[in-house]
C-alpha cells in the first residue's frame, strides 16, 4: 500500500518530471450512527490518518494517463470514454468523478497522474468515497474551479448514485472532505450541519479488520434502505429520523416484525449518537471524562447489538471481533463500523493499554475464526485537500 512519498516518487519515475499537485482524501471510521445517514439521521465518523493520494500534472491535450501504484497498472483514456467499463476496475470511481464534473459543465484538462493509498480496500473504511473525493480535489484544482468541502462531498455521493449505482448516504464523503484533526464529526444528515467533537485525550481508536470479505453488502444495503423508507411511510413520517419509540410502539400492529426491528434500530441509534456527542463535547474534567467514556462504550456495545439483532447487518466474524475487543482491559467499547457484512470493527482503547489490546485480540480472533486480522491504531485526521508542489 502506498503513502504520500511513494506516490510522489512513482510519479517522477513514470512521467520523468515532478507533479504539480498532490491531492489527498482520507478514509473514515464511524464511531457511532450506523445506517442512520440515509434516514436523515445523525452520524459520528472521524476521518483517519490513512488516505488516497493523487499526484498530477496537467497536459496540453485532453488525454488522461493514470498509473495505479497499488495495482501497478497504467490506464489511458479521455473525456469521451469515461463510461467504458472495459477499463480496469480501479479506474471506475475516478472516471465517475470526472464524468460528474463534465456533466456539470466543468472543463478539466487532460493530465498525467499516479494514484495510490493506504486505506484497505472494501473493508468498510470508505476507500471508495476517498477515491471520489481525491479525484474531485485534483480535477477541480486543474480546472481552476473553487468548491466548498460540503459540495465536494455531495458530488461524491452523486457519483455513487448516478455512476456506480450504490444508493449510499452522505456520511463517508462528508467525513473524507470535512474531517477535523483530533475530532470526530457529528453530522446532521438532514441539514448537513457538522460539529467537530473532540476524541477524548489518552484514547486510541483501534480499527480491527476482520478480513472477512463483504459479500452481500450491495444488495442488502439497498434492501435495508427500502425497508426504512417503507417503515417511514407506514409510520407517517418523512424519514425515520422523525419517528420515536412511542410512535413505533403505537404503530406496531401495522408493521411486520422485520420493518419494526429495522425502524427500532434507526430510532435507538439516532438517540445513541446524540447521547455520545453531547457527553463527549461536554466531559471536561478527568472524573466526568471517565464517565463520558463509559457511557460512550456502552452506547457502542448497544449499537453493535442493535445492528446484529434488529438491523441484521453483522456477521459471525464481526461479532467475534467486537466481543473479544469488549472483553479487554482498557477497552471502553467496540462495535462493527461501516455498512457491515464483514469489514472492520472499531474500539476505543486507553492509550497505555493499546499494545496489550492488540497482542491479545489478534491471536484470539485468528484462533476462533481461522482468519488473520489486521489491527490499525488510528488518529482522527483532517479532511481532504490539495498541496501545490
Ligand atoms: C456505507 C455507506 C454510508 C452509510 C454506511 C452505514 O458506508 O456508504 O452512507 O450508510 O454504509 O452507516
Amino acid at each position: 500500500m502506498a503513502d504520500r512519498e511513494t506516490v510522489l516518487k512513482t510519479f517522477e519515475e513514470r512521467f520523468g518530471a515532478a507533479p504539480e499537485l498532490l491531492a489527498r482524501a482520507p478514509g473514515r471510521v464511524n464511531l457511532i450512527g450506523e445506517h442512520t445517514d440515509y434516514n436523515d439521521g445523525f452520524v459520528l465518523p472521524a476521518a483517519i490518518n490513512r488516505a488516497i493520494f493523487i499526484a498530477a500534472r496537467p497536459r496540453p491535450d485532453r488525454a488522461i494517463n493514470l498509473y495505479s501504484s497499488d495495482f501497478e497498472e497504467q490506464a489511458t483514456f479521455n473525456y469521451d470514454n469515461l463510461r467504458n467499463d472495459n477499463l480496469p476496475g480501479w479506474t471506475r470511481y475516478i472516471r465517475g468523478a470526472l464524468w460528474w464534473l463534465s456533466e456539470q459543465g466543468h472543463t478539466v484538462p487532460g493530465f498525467d497522474a499516479v494514484v495510490g493509498g493506504n486505506i484497505p480496500i472494501a473493508s468498510g473504511l470508505s476507500s471508495s468515497a476517498a477515491i471520489e473525493v481525491v479525484t474531485l480535489e485534483m480535477a477541480l484544482t486543474l480546472a481552476g474551479v473553487p468548491m466548498e468541502q460540503r459540495d465536494k462531498a455531495l458530488a461524491g455521493v452523486e457519483v455513487e448514485h448516478q455512476f456506480i449505482g450504490m444508493p449510499c448516504g452522505v456520511m463517508d464523503q462528508m467525513a473524507s472532505a470535512m474531517g477535523v484533526a483530533g475530532h470526530a464529526l457529528l453530522i446532521d444528515c438532514r441539514s448537513l450541519e457538522t460539529k467537530p467533537i473532540p476524541v477524548p485525550q489518552g484514547i486510541s481508536m483501534v480499527i480491527m479488520n476482520t478480513k472477512k470479505a463483504r459479500g452481500l453488502v450491495d444488495s442488502e444495503y439497498a434492501q435495508r434502505r427500502e425497508q426504512c423508507e417503507q417503515a417511514a411511510r407506514i409510520l407517517g413520517v418523512k424519514a425515520l429520523r422523525d419517528a420515536n419509540l412511542e410512535l413505533l410502539e403505537g404503530t406496531k400492529d401495522k408493521l411486520d416484525d422485520v420493518l419494526y426491528r429495522r425502524a427500532r434500530h434507526i430510532i435507538t441509534e439516532n438517540r445513541r449518537v446524540q447521547v455520545v456527542s453531547t457527553i463527549l463535547s461536554t466531559s471536561g474534567s478527568s472524573m466526568s471524562a471517565q464517565h463520558g467514556l463509559r457511557t460512550t462504550g456502552q452506547a457502542m456495545r448497544d449499537s453493535h447489538a442493535s445492528l446484529r439483532d434488529d438491523y441484521e447487518v453483522s456477521c459471525t466474524e464481526l461479532d467475534v471481533m467486537a466481543d473479544l475487543a469488549n472483553a479487554q482491559p482498557g477497552c471502553f467499547g467496540a462495535r462493527m463500523t461501516g455498512a457491515g457484512f464483514g469489514g472492520c470493527a472499531v474500539a476505543l482503547v486507553e492509550h497505555d493499554k493499546v499494545d496489550d489490546f492488540v497482542s491479545a485480540v489478534a491471536p484470539a480472533y485468528e484462533q476462533k475464526t481461522g482468519l488473520t486480522p489486521e489491527l490499525y491504531v488510528c488518529e482522527a485526521a483532517a479532511g481532504s485537500g490539495v498541496e501545490q508542489l
